[in-house]
């Protein structure tokens, strides 16, 4: 199982909604059973909160569930968790080095990084900006992006069902 998890400053802006929009191409994709997803924040303000009203707005518009996602903290711990920890921005990887500068086993990186030609190297936070169409653009295109390389790396393909025929 590859376990990718997306950070954010507060985990209820940008993070989640990498979250839930990476769930949601994972299991279109039919690659749940290979790929599971989560998201942290760096701050603990927003703990236990539910993602914030624009991105709840966002996604519904997409008809993409958030159902029971709660926000939660970043630990050291999620350097032996994940083998993904994708951030938004430059500031998040700063602090995300804080908590724990490994990398041996876990590639540390910003959800823009795997974008050729990208629009923007950070995902701008919506919080402050209160541009969620434009966060959720960025996102969208980033987690597309990820999916791909991902895929690509660990040679990750939908599972065939293999119908067993008996002989007679
Ligand atoms: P996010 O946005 O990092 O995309 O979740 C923020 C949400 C809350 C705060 C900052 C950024 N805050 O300071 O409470």
């Amino acid at each position: 199982m590859i376990k990718v998890l997306f950070v954010c400053l507060g985990n209820i802006c940008r993070s989640p909604m990498a979250e839930a929009v990476f769930r949601h191409l994972v299991e279109k994709k039919g690659l749940s059973e290979q790929i599971s997803v989560d998201s942290g924040g760096i701050g603990s303000w927003h703990i236990g909160e539910a993602p914030h009203t624009g991105t709840r707005k966002i996604l519904d518009q997409q008809n993409i569930t958030y159902t029971g996602m709660k926000a939660r903290q970043v630990s050291e711990k999620d350097w032996h968790d994940f083998n993904y920890i994708i951030a938004m921005d430059d500031q998040n990887i700063n602090d995300l080095q804080k908590i724990n500068s490994k990398t041996e086993h876990v590639v540390v990186a910003k959800l823009m990084d795997f974008v050729t030609e990208p629009k923007e190297l950070e995902v701008p936070d919506p919080y402050y900006t209160g541009n969620f169409d434009y966060t959720y653009e960025l996102v969208s295109e980033g987690c597309t992006h990820l999916l791909s390389y991902i895929q690509k790396k660990h040679n990750i393909q939908k599972r065939r069902d293999i119908n067993w025929v008996e002989k007679d």
